[in-house]
């Protein structure tokens, strides 16, 4: 039986801050930002937009196309987690009017856990092959002002339908992953910007990469060169890319600036103008894959590496359906992608600054922009979320 992606639904902020105005603000030259790290905006949620209101948003267009009503499991991946003992995925439950027959939980190992989710998703559909799982990864990545994971940030959440005969990409049974305990991007519970070691994560990145390959490579007898594309995690572009060749040339397959760009250049497009969107960002990779790919994707084969600091890493793959063209929401994430608000400098940070209070009070947030659901305040301690629409 096939298992996979049935339909990939993505939603971010309506606002972001071109790296030219970080640039102009930190004193540094926008080529680092623009060409060193490969990124050229970030998107910055409003003070009533969180990851609730952007896994809710991104599964809305599901709902309305009538696609959750066979869900029996809603897993939630973050980094960004709202509260310490209530799931995420259960406001979004709520928001989204789904059956109570439902199983909900929130998971978490940093970027890793929109890739742990997906994988338990398979594995209820094996048990349960006529019910459907919904994944949603969400995250805020968040560092402090003026250091050097700054110009990385982003947001936005993705909702993935999980079941069998799926419609968009079949995910294949063999897996390489690999974990080790280390500490190279950490964020301690009292804290809501993460600590990193910077060159040190990209190290890892790549060692865990190489890692989980090996075990895949060994576990299918496939090379890098039975691969029409790849979805890597992307804290930034420059890191997908980097980590490719670093592959290629350990695996001493060739790779020139033209097969480089063909395998991996659709895939960073939405990444580049969104940043890091941890959990979620593997799989903006694949919307921004199918979206964007000019040429037929059918029966390709995808390349995936998913990486959460920490760490843990996977090497896995997915062969492109027919018919896949059918079940995009393209159109709607080009819409939103470039209906976007852009910031000033000021406001950037007094967005970043705002803060949610943490006195018990009643406390009701400023409008902007959002999708159909929005974080409206909050009252004795308990989030508030209205719709929109
Ligand atoms: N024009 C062109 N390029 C320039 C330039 C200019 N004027 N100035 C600098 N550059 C280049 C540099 O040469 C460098 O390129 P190389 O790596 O090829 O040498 C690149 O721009 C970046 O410059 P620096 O190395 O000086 O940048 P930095 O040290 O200030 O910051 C970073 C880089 C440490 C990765 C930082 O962005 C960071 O801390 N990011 C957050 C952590 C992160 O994303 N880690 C990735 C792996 S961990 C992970 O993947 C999990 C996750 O999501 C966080």
């Amino acid at each position: 039986m096939k298992i996979g992606i049935d339909r990939i639904s993505f939603y971010t902020s309506n606002y972001f801050v071109d790296l030219q105005t970080l640039a102009d603000a930190r004193s540094v030259d926008v080529n680092k930002y623009y060409t060193g790290i490969g990124q050229e905006k970030m998107g910055i949620p409003p003070p009533d937009e969180d990851i609730v209101t952007m896994g809710a948003s991104a599964a809305f267009r599901l709902q309305q196309d009538g696609e959750l009503d066979d869900v029996e499991l809603l897993l939630f991946a973050t980094e960004s987690g709202i509260d310490q003992s209530k799931a995420a995925g259960v406001y979004v439950h709520g928001l989204l009017e789904m059956n109570n027959r439902c199983r909900t939980v929130e998971l978490k190992q940093a970027c890793y856990s929109g890739t742990a989710a997906l994988q338990l998703a398979i594995g209820f559909v094996a048990r349960n092959p006529g019910k459907k799982a919904l994944v949603i990864a969400g995250d805020v990545a968040r560092y402090e002002l003026g250091s050097p994971g700054e110009a990385t940030q982003g947001c936005g959440a993705v909702a993935m339908l999980v079941s069998a005969d799926p419609r968009l990409v079949e995910i294949n049974p063999e897996c390489g992953y690999y974990t080790e305990d280390v500490m190279d991007f950490w964020r301690p519970n009292y804290r809501s910007e993460a600590l990193v070691d910077g060159k040190y994560s990209t190290m890892v990145y790549i060692h865990t990469l190489l890692e989980s390959w090996k075990q895949y490579a060994g576990l299918t007898g496939l090379s890098l060169t039975d691969f029409d594309h790849f979805c890597y995690h992307i804290p930034f572009t420059k890191m997908a890319e980097k980590a490719h060749e670093k592959l290629c040339r350990k695996l001493k397959v060739e790779l020139g600036k033209d097969q480089l760009h063909s395998l991996l250049e659709e895939s960073l497009r939405y990444s580049r103008i969104t940043g890091n969107c941890y959990s979620a960002s593997m799989y903006v990779a694949l919307a921004s894959l199918l979206d964007t790919a000019a040429e037929d994707l059918t029966g390709k084969r995808i390349g995936f590496y998913s990486y959460g600091s920490g760490c843990v890493g996977e090497f896995f793959s997915g062969t492109v359906q027919p018919g896949y063209r059918e079940v995009l929401y393209g159109n709607d994430h080009k819409k939103l992608l470039e209906n976007r608000t852009e910031l000033t400098y000021q406001q950037y940070e007094d967005i970043f600054n705002y803060g949610v209070p943490a006195d018990g009070g009643e406390h009701v947030f400023p409008q902007y922009k959002t999708g159909p659901f929005r974080f409206s305040g909050i009252s004795q301690h308990k989030r508030e979320y209205e719709t929109v629409v």
